[in-house]
């Protein structure tokens, strides 16, 4: 009975983060529903079990919520930011694991929301991980998190670019941003998408 009203409790937390976030800044919701669905996506085509995969869920969902501490003229600042509001942007992954080790008690998703702009090479943030080191989680979500900014497009990023040149990116940076191994599953597992919805041959 305690587990169940336990469970409930901690599921209304993450709603309640989620829509939070919605509210503060709907573009990074948005984002941070895609980078959810595809992250997972890629975490079934690596075989991962169900519950893992609800927690990479939430992960994605909430992998950007420590954004909630950066001002909002900073999250859409176009153009160039200076080296202090670059600080606070970077200050995101520490805050959002914070966060979500709060509201959902896990650390196993705190720590993935933590090193999701870890590099594979190390030269990452905010604790400069590098290969195996970076959590498993946190090296899935960020190539499903480069690959949203990059087709999406961010106003402190650069400009948006098509899937196909995102996917050569990718394949590029497999084994310098990227775990190797996680790219290569996600451009199979985006390719195999594009054959279901093109057809083979198709387009
Ligand atoms: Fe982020």
């Amino acid at each position: 009975m305690v587990g169940t009203t336990t469970t409930r409790l901690l599921k209304s937390g993450i709603r309640h983060l989620i829509a939070v976030l919605r509210l503060y800044d709907p573009p990074t919701f948005r984002h941070s529903q895609r980078v959810a669905f595809l992250a997972c996506s890629t975490g079934r085509w690596l075989g991962w079990d169900p519950g893992s995969l609800r927690l990479l869920a939430v992960a994605g969902l909430l992998h950007d919520v420590g954004k909630l501490a950066v001002d909002r003229e900073i999250l859409h600042k176009p153009g160039r930011l200076t080296g202090e509001e670059w600080q606070a942007i970077r200050r995101h992954p520490a805050t959002g694991a914070q966060l979500v080790k709060r509201v959902t008690g896990s650390s196993r998703i705190a720590a993935w929301v933590r090193s999701h702009h870890e590099r594979w090479d190390g030269a990452g943030y905010p604790d400069g991980l590098a290969g195996p080191a970076i959590p498993l989680g946190s090296r899935v979500l960020a190539v499903a998190d480069a690959f949203d900014a990059m087709v999406v497009g961010r106003p402190y990023h650069r400009r948006r670019i098509t899937v196909e040149a995102a996917l050569e990116e990718i394949e590029h940076q497999a084994g310098r941003q990227f775990d190797p191994e996680v790219a290569r599953a996600f451009i199979a597992m985006m390719n195999a998408r594009a054959v279901l919805r093109t057809g083979p041959g198709g387009r």
